[in-house]
């Protein structure tokens, strides 16, 4: 049975007084829910965050890994060191990394097998632009970027995997994919792996969906079959705001 999720991605927000302030107040208000709830604090901050939600339930997550063990690669992080802090899950592949960090499937593919060699969970983001839509490539692109990214992994690797589609046109646009939007694509996917792999392996992975949810849209777009979840940027900053949307599934 696939689990139900809902994720935080600050990407470049909070100072460490600030990570510490709004996870103490989400712990505090946190729902009680079946899904799993997770935050993606900075760098600088994951290992200030675990100590904060120590006794709490919501799961530290990184945003991003390298895919060498250690060496000469500055300004980067292994995932052992994310595992020597207690975080075992990893962000790989957001859109904001790929489309200023210069990270290509190729790459992505190599971070996720270091991932998953180190047992660790990976959250795999991927999504269509914009054009892509407008030209009706959409399911192409997403089609190709599991292919190229994961679909050389073993069946069994993909208890591991959680799956986030952005579409980049939604994302940080206050534009949400509408929820039949969602679940179309969502639908797309499972087939996609169902044809990949099997139906038990498409049908038991997570698939959340990442581009403007709200407090005001979650509902709708989480209520959708296929939808397991959501992958939130901005509205998981404000506590209150995450919590709402955290109460949506
Ligand atoms: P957003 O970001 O919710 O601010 O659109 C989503 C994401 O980038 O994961």
């Amino acid at each position: 049975m696939r689990s139900k999720i809902v994720a935080g991605n600050w990407k470049m927000n909070k100072n460490s007084a600030d990570t510490e302030a709004v996870l103490t107040e989400l712990s505090a208000k946190l729902p009680d829910t079946q899904a799993e709830v997770m935050v993606a604090p900075t760098y600088v901050n994951l290992a200030g965050a675990v100590r904060t939600l120590e006794s709490s339930v919501i799961e530290v997550i990184a945003q991003n890994m390298h895919f060498a063990e250690s060496g000469a690669y500055t300004g980067e992080i292994s995932a052992d060191m994310l595992l020597g802090i207690n975080v075992e899950t990893v962000i790989i592949g957001h859109s904001e990394r790929r489309a200023y960090f210069g990270e290509t499937d190729e790459i992505l593919a190599k971070k996720v097998v270091a991932a998953l060699e180190k047992n660790m969970r990976v959250m795999f983001c991927f999504g269509e632009e914009l054009e892509d839509r407008k030209s009706e490539n959409h399911f192409k692109v997403v089609e190709t970027q599991l292919k190229n990214a994961l679909f050389s992994l073993d069946a069994s690797a993909w208890s591991k995997i959680v799956l986030a589609y952005e579409p980049v046109w939604a994302i940080g646009t206050g534009e949400t994919a509408s929820p039949e939007q969602a679940q179309e694509m969502h639908a797309f996917i499972r087939k996609t792996i169902t044809e990949a792999y099997d139906a038990s392996v498409a049908n038991n992975v997570s698939i959340l969906y990442g581009g403007s949810v709200k407090p005001a849209n979650a509902k709708e777009i989480f209520g959708k079959p296929d939808v397991d979840g959501g992958l939130i940027g901005g509205a998981s900053l404000v506590a209150d705001d995450f919590v709402a949307i955290i109460e949506s599934i």
